[in-house]
């Protein structure tokens, strides 16, 4: 890997069954629930886009058609709508199918997001990337993105870097939580991951969020990773073998995350974005 690689590739593991979300998400993938009028995937699409990357790769599965067709030129609808009031409304979308391509496989059996991101290394190849959970809404109030951060970092120390907050102690048991040594303010040399742990055996309060840029020695750690928490294979553990290894990075990034694959996360980030978007 060459010392200046830059980050092109942007991979979405959004395969999963969104089981907090049903009924709404029987049919329709969760990525693609709107905040107001965008789906969250167009948020995650536009934060790559921001941080200097035009490479879109899809982890998608059974029923989840609708984020290729939102992708993707509605010739009817443009046909329908051009000259009139509405046509601004399509803007962004457009602006975004311009500016990007977008590719998709399919992940066969939902294995956990370790195997959902091995499944993508066919679009990625052997090159650094950033990997954007969705349903983990990011904002920034001023400044650049959280990927736009991670990619300055990347620069600087050219290993996997995850993205990281502070959550309350007594909910450790729905994260990644990390231990590690304090380098610069706000990023960690990472010691010690752990999927999911009880408050009790917990090692921080340091919660793994849905972004990371990962190098792509880990497609082979991730083929070595058996079955861990919940009988999935888990990226936290891959990025445990990947910090002994080598180095991982955690980074406290700067910003507001919503967990909009949860109903509370979802309203707030709703509420949020309406009081925002009115001001
Ligand atoms: P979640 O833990 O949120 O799981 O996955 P989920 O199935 O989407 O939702 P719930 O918990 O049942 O409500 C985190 C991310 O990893 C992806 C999901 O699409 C989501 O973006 N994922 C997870 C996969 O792509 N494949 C998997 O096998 C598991």
């Amino acid at each position: 890997m060459s010392k200046e690689q830059i980050i092109k590739k942007c991979l979405f593991p959004a395969a999963g069954y969104g089981t907090r979300f049903l009924p709404a998400t029987k049919a329709m993938p969760k990525e693609m629930l709107p905040v107001l009028t965008k789906p969250l995937i167009q948020y995650g699409v536009e934060e790559a886009l921001e941080a200097g990357m035009d490479t879109m790769a899809i982890v998608t599965g059974r029923g989840k058609r609708s984020i290729e067709d939102h992708f993707d030129i509605s010739y009817e609808l443009e046909h329908q709508i051009k000259g009139t009031s509405k046509e601004p409304l399509l803007n962004e979308i457009r602006a975004v199918i311009n500016e990007c391509t977008f590719s998709y496989t399919r992940q066969i059996e939902m294995k956990g997001l370790g195997h959902a991101i091995l499944s993508g290394e066919t679009l990625i190849g052997n090159e650094p990337f950033a990997v954007v959970l969705a349903d983990d809404l990011c904002d920034h109030a001023q400044g650049d993105a959280v990927l736009t951060q991670m990619v300055e970092i990347y620069k600087k120390y050219q290993c996997s870097i995850v993205a990281i907050e502070e959550i309350e102690p007594e909910l450790t048991n729905k994260y990644g939580v990390i231990a590690g040594n304090e380098i610069e303010p706000g990023l960690f040399v990472i010691k010690d991951m752990v999927e999911k742990p009880e408050p009790k055996d917990a090692p921080s309060n340091l919660a793994i969020i849905g972004r990371y840029i990962l190098t792509p020695d880990i497609f082979d750690i991730i083929k070595d990773t058996k079955a861990g928490k919940g009988g999935e294979i888990q990226i936290t553990d891959a990025l445990l073998t990947q910090a002994k290894k080598g180095m991982v990075l955690a980074y406290k990034f700067d910003g507001k995350r919503f967990d909009c694959g949860s109903v509370n996360g979802f309203v707030e980030a709703t509420n949020y974005f309406y009081n925002k978007e009115s001001k």
